[in-house]
């Protein structure tokens, strides 16, 4: 089976999707940023005080060219793997990948408890503008979205299991 690959901004539910596609379809999951954490023996926001950004993106590179040479997973993704369009490429080769979107308001809404993102320390309603600004065409470009506002994890997830189906009979 083809791995499905779940894309999208901070908030917009990939991790929460992916568990539920996972559990409904008996394939294994694979959560990016756990992976890394787990590797790296500390918190995403310690390897980005400590090794910085970029080191962080190298990461996720490797790990996607890693999780993208197996099937039969279901994969979240962190908020940034579009920033390096060889990520994408990569999981199309093997993979259904999926655009899951959500307006400002919701993601400064499912977000305003959090304090682990690195990337949204400060002025977080500032700092999620700004990210969005820059990363809007990115996740556009992805020809599978879903709009997250108004639907709850089990209705994407039910969503994703049944486009996936009519492209993989
Ligand atoms: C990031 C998103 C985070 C995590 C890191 C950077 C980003 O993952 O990978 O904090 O650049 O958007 P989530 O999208 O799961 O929050």
């Amino acid at each position: 089976m083809r791995n499905i690959i779940l894309i999208g901004f901070m908030g917009t539910g990939k991790t929460t999707v992916a568990q539920l596609i996972s559990k409904e379809l008996q394939l294994s999951l694979v959560d990016m940023d756990a992976v890394i954490e787990e590797r790296a023996g500390k918190p995403i926001h310690a390897i980005f005080a400590d090794e910085g950004e970029t080191y962080f993106r190298k990461l996720e590179r490797t790990l996607t060219q890693e999780i993208s040479g197996k099937d039969n997973q279901i994969v979240s993704t962190g908020g940034g793997i579009v920033l390096d369009s060889n990520n994408i490429i990569d999981y199309q080769k093997t993979g259904d990948v999926v655009c899951l979107l959500a307006s400002k308001e919701t993601i400064l809404d499912r977000l305003k408890d959090d304090q682990t993102r690195p990337l949204l320390k400060g002025d977080k309603q500032q700092k999620i503008v700004q990210l969005l600004e820059t990363r809007k065409l990115l996740y556009e470009a992805i020809p599978y979205k879903i709009n997250t506002d108004n639907l709850s994890p089990q209705e994407i997830s039910t969503q994703i299991i049944q486009q996936y189906k009519s492209n993989n009979p």
